[in-house]
C-alpha cells in the first residue's frame, strides 16, 4: 500500500481552521495521550507553582487573572448600568476584562445599524467573519439575515443588530453558562438604551439568555412574548437563526411567518 503523502504547512492549517482550531495555545505542541501524566489531568488543572513568587509577581499574576465568575457577574452588572448612553456602552465593554472571550477575539463586535431603530436583532456570537470586521451578521448567516430583513421592506439603516456576546468564542465553540451570565448585563443595557418597540431573538442561545424560556426554539418561535427593561415593557418574538435556516431551508416557511407577524406590529405601532 501506498502511504499518503504527508500534508503541507498550508493544508494542515487549513485542516485545523476548519477543525474550529484558528489560535495557538502554546508555542510547543503537547502530545497528551504520550505522556500518562498530562492524558490523565485534567485539561484546565493548573499545575502548582513550582517556584515561590515575590509578592510583586504575585500582584501581576493576580491583574492577569480573570475576575472570579460573580465578581466578574456583579461588576458587568455595574459598569453597564452606568452607561448613559450606547457610546458610553460600547466604551465599557472595550475596556472590561471580566470576560476572557475578549483575549482570543480579533475585535469587539458591539452593533451594526440603526441605534433608532423600532426593531432590535439579537444573536448568539460573532462568528469569524464578525471577528474580522467587527460587525455582528456579515457571513453567511449575516448574508441570509439581510435578505430576511429585506423581505419586509427594511434593510440595516432602518433594523438595529447586536449579540449577547460580543467577542468571538475561539474556533466558534459555544459560550459557556458563565460567559453568558457576564455579558447579559451588557446587552440588557444595550437594549434598554436601544428602546425598540420590537425585540427579535435569533435562535435558542439568544432567546433563552434574553426571553428566559426554557423550552426549544421549535416552541418558543413565533409567540409574542415581554421583554421588561426594568423601565418598559417591549414586544419580543423569538424565531429561527438564520444560520440554522441555511442548514435547514424547509423551515424559511415558519420563518416567513414570523417575519410576517414582526412586520404587522411595527405597522400597527407605526
Ligand atoms: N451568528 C450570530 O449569532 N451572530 C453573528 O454575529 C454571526 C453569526
Amino acid at each position: 500500500m501506498t502511504p499518503e503523502p504527508r500534508p503541507t504547512a498550508a493544508q494542515l492549517l487549513a485542516f485545523y481552521l476548519e477543525a474550529g482550531v484558528d489560535c495557538a495555545l502554546s508555542d510547543e505542541p503537547v502530545d497528551r495521550l504520550a505522556d500518562p501524566d498530562l492524558a490523565q489531568a485534567p485539561r484546565e488543572t493548573p499545575s502548582p507553582p513550582a517556584t515561590v513568587v515575590t509578592a510583586a509577581a504575585a500582584s501581576f499574576l493576580q491583574a492577569e487573572a480573570p475576575p472570579a465568575p460573580d465578581a466578574a457577574i456583579a461588576s458587568a452588572r455595574e459598569a453597564a448600568r452606568t452607561a448613559a448612553t450606547l457610546e458610553a456602552l460600547r466604551a465599557l465593554l472595550d475596556d472590561f476584562d471580566g470576560c476572557a472571550l475578549r483575549n482570543t477575539a480579533t475585535k469587539l463586535v458591539f452593533a451594526d445599524g440603526n441605534p433608532l431603530a423600532r426593531v432590535m436583532f439579537v444573536g448568539e456570537a460573532p462568528g469569524r467573519d464578525e471577528d474580522i470586521e467587527g460587525l455582528p451578521f456579515v457571513g453567511r448567516s449575516g448574508k441570509l439575515l439581510d435578505r430576511m430583513i429585506a423581505a419586509i421592506g427594511l434593510d440595516r439603516t432602518k433594523v438595529y443588530i447586536a449579540n449577547v456576546i460580543p467577542w468571538r468564542p475561539p474556533g466558534n465553540r459555544t459560550p459557556t453558562p458563565q460567559e453568558t451570565q457576564v455579558c447579559l448585563p451588557f446587552i440588557q443595557r444595550q437594549i434598554e438604551l436601544v428602546d425598540p418597540d420590537v425585540l427579535v431573538t435569533l435562535g435558542n442561545p439568544s432567546t433563552q439568555a434574553l426571553l428566559g424560556t426554557r423550552e426549544g426554539i421549535m416552541r418558543t418561535r413565533g409567540k409574542w412574548l415581554d421583554y421588561q427593561t426594568g423601565t418598559r415593557t417591549i414586544r419580543a418574538m423569538a424565531t429561527f437563526h438564520p444560520a440554522y435556516l441555511l442548514r435547514s431551508p424547509s423551515y424559511k416557511r415558519m420563518s416567513w411567518q414570523d417575519l410576517r407577524a414582526i412586520a404587522k406590529v411595527l405597522q400597527q405601532a407605526s
